[in-house]
């Protein structure tokens, strides 16, 4: 009998180690692959059994489910079916995250069988500016948040000149509801490893670095080991499959600052330095880690890479709407009834992402605001659910889309105290190096608790202040948690109002 249980973070943290102990112990004959998550974190731990070749799911499976996997599968209390026809599944189009949950991680051979190494190998018959130009049109934008054209990065980098040039991977996940990164690396790291050996080859750099946040300690072990593993076998190292090109790589643990996913802070971090954030210019694709030419993308960004050499940058291209092009992996969570993993084109309207694949709120309420993109994302109200998923439909509604985390809200949120959570977000996580996030962030905690206590001549002073954080900041973080603060206003004037009348009576 062969399963499948995750090792993933979300599985574990609902008791997924406790269950493959105990099917350790009660079926000593079984295979059973520590697998990524599918991504339906509402099933999770998902036992999976292979009948017949299919996979059949069974969860949110507990110890106490075991015993009935000795009978008739199909009519056991957790069985869910097949699991690549569960809705979840049928209706997504997994590029990026087609092996997740699938293979096993730490498996070369069950990823070369499932398409990895392929895109690679063509690469290696390219010439750099040929990988640069398949990724420019490919339409691929940076995943982390600011959507910047992943070619064009690299070409920057492939012609500056230099004696050493860097690949650096930001996987220091730090916006609350998002998890994509992290899900990739602990459930098919070769994707992230073949993604960076590309962008060397692209960009002539000969050394990379993942810098991962401490606080996944199960994506550093499975990196750490898919690293010795890719070595071993010639995916890294001095003569790349036997080619004349060099890759190495290695993993950097983060200490825990929101502002190091900034990566002009990151970049200090790796050197040892206080995580500060530097002033642009220069670009890191020019004077980066140590003052070397750097490639700075997300984990999703490189782990895409695979994929679209594997099948063509026009195939990638052809999914997505306006300027988005390609696939996104929204990160759903909050108030939420399916919260997850769901790999879609760009392009699908808000409302049917809320309320079709969410199925919305967990306690059933209404849904009043969805943040989209993170701490830094605004906040949209329902009127807005018709707007299309894309990096400039949002921005058009003084929106971001960010990392793709959408975390939902219901009908009893106070927004007044979301804007106030945000502002008081910014004050502590700030590095400090300019004054309108460093001042500006401790001085919007107190004019929205002056909005609380009922005063309304606070709210244009509110609205000041947002303006002058947005214009005056150095990086995203000042720049924009008016976001929150603005869009929690602007949609939600009765949450600021009522508390004033309140106030007066
Ligand atoms: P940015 O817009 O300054 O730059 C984007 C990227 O492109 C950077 O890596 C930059 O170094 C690079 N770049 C720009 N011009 C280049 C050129 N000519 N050649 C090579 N590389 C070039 O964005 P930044 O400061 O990195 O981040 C701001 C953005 O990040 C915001 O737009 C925001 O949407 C997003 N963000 C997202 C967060 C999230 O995950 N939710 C959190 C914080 C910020
Ligand atoms: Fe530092 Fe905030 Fe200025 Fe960014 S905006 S550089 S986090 S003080």
């Amino acid at each position: 009998m062969k399963m499948y249980l995750p090792l993933d973070s979300a599985a574990v943290a609902l008791g997924a180690d406790d269950v493959a102990a105990a099917i350790a112990a009660r079926f000593p004959e079984a295979t059973l692959v520590r697998n990524g998550s599918r991504g339906m974190v509402w099933l999770e731990p998902l036992l999976e059994v292979e009948i017949d070749g299919v996979r059949h799911g069974f969860g949110p499976f507990e110890t106490t489910d075991i015993d009935a996997l000795s009978g008739d599968l199909a009519n056991h209390p957790k069985a869910l079916g097949p699991v690549d026809d569960l809705p979840w599944m049928q209706r997504q189009t997994r590029l990026t995250f087609a092996r997740v949950g699938v293979i096993d991680p730490l498996s070369l051979d069950d990823y070369r069988a499932h398409g990895g190494v392929t895109g690679l190998e063509r690469a290696l018959s390219m010439t750099p500016a040929e990988i640069v130009t398949e990724t420019t049109d490919s339409g691929l934008r940076g995943r982390g948040g600011a959507g910047f054209p992943t070619g064009i990065k690299w070409k920057t980098v492939m012609e500056a000149q230099a004696d050493q040039k860097y690949i650096v991977c930001n996987a220091d996940e730090g916006d609350s509801g998002t998890f994509a990164d992290r899900m990739l690396m602990e459930g098919d790291p070769f994707t992230l490893i073949e993604g960076m050996v590309i962008a060397g080859i692209a960009t002539g750099a000969t050394k990379g670095y993942v810098y991962l946040r401490s606080e996944y300690p199960i994506a550093i072990e499975v990196m750490n080991k898919a690293v010795a593993i890719a070595r071993q076998q010639g995916l890294l190292g001095a003569s790349i499959l036997g080619s004349a090109h060099a890759f190495d790589m290695e993993i950097r643990v983060g200490a825990g600052a929101y502002v190091c996913g900034e990566e002009t802070s990151l970049l200090n971090s790796m050197e040892g330095k206080r995580g500060v954030v530097r002033a642009k210019p220069p670009l890191p694709a020019l004077e980066g880690f140590m003052g070397k030419p750097t490639v700075v993308n997300n984990v999703i960004s490189l782990a895409t890479v695979p994929v679209i050499f594997e099948r063509g940058a026009q195939f990638y291209q052809d999914f997505g709407l306006g300027r988005s092009r390609g696939t996104i992996p929204l990160q759903i969570a909050g108030n939420v009834k399916h919260g997850g993993l769901f790999e879609i084109a760009f392009g699908l309207p808000l409302g049917e992402i809320v309320d079709d694949i969410a199925g919305g709120t967990a306690s059933g309420r209404p849904v009043k605001a969805v943040q989209v993109g993170g701490p830094l994302g605004a906040y949209f109200p329902r009127d807005l659910f018709d707007t299309p998923f894309g990096y400039e439909e949002f921005a058009g509604k003084k929106g971001l889309i960010g990392h793709a985390g959408l975390t939902l809200f219901d009908d009893q949120q106070d927004m007044l105290k979301m804007a106030r959570f945000a502002m008081e977000f910014c004050a502590i996580e700030s590095c400090g190096k300019c004054t309108p996030c460093r001042i500006g962030s401790v001085r919007g905690v107190e004019t929205v608790d002056r909005i609380a206590q009922g005063d309304a001549s606070a709210i244009p002073l509110l609205t000041d202040l947002c303006e002058t954080m947005k214009d005056g900041s150095l990086c995203a973080l000042g720049g924009f948690t008016p976001y929150p603060v603005m869009s929690a206003l602007t949609h939600f004037p009765d949450d600021f109002a009522t508390t004033a009348q309140e106030a007066a009576e």
